[in-house]
């Protein structure tokens, strides 16, 4: 028997930066002013990420990109494989990306590739903590995610291996 399985996906569409926690907004102001340390000379696409630990620390990356294309990385991984490095017991409470067109100041949707939400997931089933993620979105709205869950659905994890 075939059995028919709805996934329901949990997000918020925040209207305005102003409707967030200080927190909240403290770390999505980091990412779009990490924006400006992108290395991003082929794509021209500035990606900024930032995430806020539990012991009250703050940490930005960008994208890096390499003239052969497949070895830069984008930013929400520069960012947690440098966190993971230096902070190993870290815990990240929040979470945002976002994004610009180089030589342009607005900020365009940023979403997360597949690559960074498998290692997203993978710190948040290290902690064992939800992260909450905040996503840039068109026209200064911000989609909030309670827990990086609901960005991979059937997530692999070490519990699979
Ligand atoms: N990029 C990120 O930094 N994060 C993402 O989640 C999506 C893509 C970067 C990779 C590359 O440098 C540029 O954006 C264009 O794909």
């Amino acid at each position: 028997m075939t059995e028919q399985v709805q996934l329901t996906i949990t997000y918020e569409v925040v209207s305005s930066a102003q409707e967030l926690t200080p927190q909240e907004r403290q770390v999505l102001q980091l990412a779009q002013q990490a924006t400006h340390n992108a290395y991003a000379p082929y794509s021209n696409f500035m990606v900024g990420a930032a995430l806020l630990l539990a012991d009250g620390s703050t940490h930005m990356g960008t994208n890096q990109e390499n003239a052969a294309y497949p070895s830069g990385l984008c930013a929400e991984r520069t960012l947690l494989f440098g966190v993971g490095s230096n902070y190993p017991q870290g815990k990240v409470e929040i979470m945002a990306v976002t994004a610009r067109r180089r030589h342009e100041e607005h900020f365009v949707a940023a979403c997360p590739c597949g690559a960074c939400r498998q290692v997203i997931a993978e710190y948040q089933h290290r902690q064992q903590a939800p992260i909450r993620f905040l996503m840039q979105a068109s026209d200064g709205k911000v989609v909030r995610f309670q827990s990086a869950g609901d960005l991979l659905p059937f997530t692999f994890t070490k519990d699979n291996l």
